[in-house]
C-alpha cells in the first residue's frame, strides 16, 4: 500500500506518540511507524519522573487528566548518604515548581488512547523500516504482513530510540557522536508496596541506591551493580538487604519490601548525536541522545524535544515560517547539552566507581555536605532538576 501524509514518524514510544498528537492539535497530519507491536511498546517498564515543562506539556495537550488523578506531585527529591538522614532538595522552595511521578507506561498508554481517540494512524510490527531520500522529497518503505507498503511526506521525525534506523540514516561524514559509558549498571525492581514518601537517591560506600515510586501501592526501587551482575545473582532477599544496607537506618527502617513483580538490570550511557536534523529528517528523543537515569532526565528530553519539533512544523504549515524548523537542531541540543551536563554530574556524585581512592570518595562526601548546608547550591541543582524553561 502507499500513503500520502505531511509527516512521517519513526518509532511509537513516547517522543513518536507525542509527536503525532501535538500536531494533530494543530492540525497537521502524521503517520507513526513501529517496528513492534503495541503490546510490546505498552510492556516496557521505562521512567517515572516528570520535570514541571513535561508535567505542563502533557495537560496543555489534554493528556492530564489520568496523569493528575494517578500521579504523585513531588516538591523535591531528597538525597540521603553515609548513613546520615536525607536532605530535600526543595523545588517547590527555589523555583516554585514540582516534579510529578508518574510512569511512562502509563504515560504511553494515555497517548494511544489520545490517538486512537482522534482516529490517529499508528501502524505497528513493521519491518525492515528504511527511510529514503530524506535531503529531498522523503519517503519511509517497509514491510507489514509480507506486502511491501510505502508513506511518502514532507518530513521523517525520527523518533525510534537509541537502536532505531533513523540515525543510522544521516551519512557518517555528516554525523558527529559523542559518548561515554559507565563502570556499572542500575537493578531495578517494582513491587507493589507503599513506596518510600520521597524520591530518595542515596550514596554510600556500598554503592548507589535510589527509592521511587509508580502509584500508592506500587514502589520503584534500584540499587547499583556490576556490569557483570545478572538478575538471577538478586534474588529479592540480597536485593532488599543490600538496599536498606545503603540507606540511613530511619529511611531502612520504613522501607516496606514485598515481592518483586518486576526486575531487570540496566547499563549506564551518556550519548549525544549532532546535528539533530538532516535535510527533512529531524531526530527526537532517545535517537538522539541517551542520559543516565540519575537525573531522571530522558524521557522529559524526549518531551522537550518533541514540543520544539511540534511548534516547527506547526509554524511551518501554518504561516510558511521555517525559523524553528532551521534552529530545531542548535535549540534542542542546548537543553540536551545541559542535562547531560547534569546527569554526568550526578552519576559520578552519587556512585561508587571501581576505581576510587579514599580521597576520591571524601571529595563526594563534601560536595554533599555541601549541597546539604548551602541554600544557593540547593537552589542550583533544584533548577535543573525540575527543568530550565523551554526556550521561546
Ligand atoms: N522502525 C520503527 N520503529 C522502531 C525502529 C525501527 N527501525 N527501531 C526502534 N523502533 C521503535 C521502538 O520499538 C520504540 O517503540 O521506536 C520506539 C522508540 O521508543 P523509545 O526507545 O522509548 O524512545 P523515545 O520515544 O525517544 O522515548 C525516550 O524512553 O527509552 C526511554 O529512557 C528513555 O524515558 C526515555 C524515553
Ligand atoms: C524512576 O522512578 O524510575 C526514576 C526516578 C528517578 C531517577 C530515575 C528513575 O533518577
Amino acid at each position: 500500500m502507499q500513503w500520502r501524509t505531511q509527516v512521517g514518524i519513526v518509532g511509537a514510544g513516547p517522543a513518536g506518540l507525542l509527536l503525532s498528537h501535538l500536531l494533530h492539535l494543530r492540525g497537521v497530519e502524521s503517520i507513526v511507524v513501529e517496528r513492534t507491536s503495541r503490546a510490546h511498546v505498552l510492556a516496557r517498564i521505562r521512567a517515572g519522573v516528570l520535570e514541571a515543562g513535561t508535567v505542563a506539556v502533557l495537560r496543555e495537550a489534554g493528556l492530564g487528566d489520568r496523569m493528575d488523578r494517578e500521579g504523585k506531585p513531588h516538591e523535591g527529591v531528597a538525597i540521603a548518604w553515609a548513613g546520615r538522614g536525607r536532605f530535600l532538595i526543595d523545588t517547590r522552595r527555589f523555583t516554585g515548581k514540582e516534579m510529578m511521578a508518574y510512569g511512562q507506561t502509563a504515560i504511553t498508554e494515555d497517548l494511544f488512547a489520545a490517538r486512537d481517540a482522534a482516529g490517529g494512524h499508528i501502524i505497528d510490527e513493521a519491518e525492515g523500516v528504511a527511510l529514503h531520500r530524506v535531503t529531498g522529497a522523503p519517503f519511509i518503505t517497509f514491510d507489514k504482513e509480507g506486502a511491501p507498503h510505502r508513506i511518502d511526506c514532507d518530513f521523517i521525525a525520527g523518533c525510534d530510540g537509541f537502536h532505531g534506523v533513523s540515525r543510522q540514516t544521516i551519512p557518517a561524514a555528516v554525523l558527529r557522536t559523542f559518548e561515554k559509558s559507565y563502570p556499572f549498571g542500575w537493578l531495578g525492581i517494582m513491587s507493589e508496596t507503599p513506596p518510600y514518601p520521597d524520591i530518595c537517591y542515596v550514596h554510600h560506600r556500598r554503592g548507589f541506591a535510589l527509592a521511587s515510586q509508580r502509584g500508592p501501592n506500587l514502589s520503584r526501587y534500584y540499587v547499583q551493580c556490576d556490569l557483570s551482575d545478572t538478575v538471577d545473582q538478586w534474588p529479592d532477599d540480597r536485593f532488599w538487604s543490600e538496599f536498606k544496607a545503603r540507606c540511613p537506618q530511619e529511611m531502612a527502617q520504613s522501607i516496606v519490601t514485598g515481592p518483586s513483580i518486576e526486575k531487570s538490570i540496566a547499563p549506564l550511557r551518556s550519548f549525544v548525536a549532532e546535528p539533530m536534523r538532516h535535510g527533512n529528517l529531524f531526530l527526537a528523543g532517545d535517537a538522539a541522545h541517551i542520559v543516565p537515569p540519575t537525573g531522571a532526565k530522558g524521557l522529559n528530553l524526549a518531551v522537550s524535544d518533541v514540543w520544539y519539533l511540534a511548534r516547527a512544523f506547526a509554524a511551518r504549515y501554518e504561516r510558511g515560517e521555517t525559523h524553528y524548523l532551521d534552529s530545531y537542531s542548535e535549540m534542542a541540543l542546548r537543553r540536551v547539552w545541559g542535562a547531560e551536563r547534569l546527569s554526568w554530574w550526578l552519576t559520578n556524585l552519587l556512585h561508587r566507581f571501581p576505581d576510587e581512592s579514599e580521597f576520591d570518595e571524601r571529595m563526594k562526601e563534601d560536595q554533599l555536605e555541601y549541597l546539604r548546608c548551602s541554600p544557593h547550591a540547593q537552589a542550583s541543582l533544584a533548577e535543573q532538576y525540575v527543568g530550565l524553561p523551554f526556550e521561546s
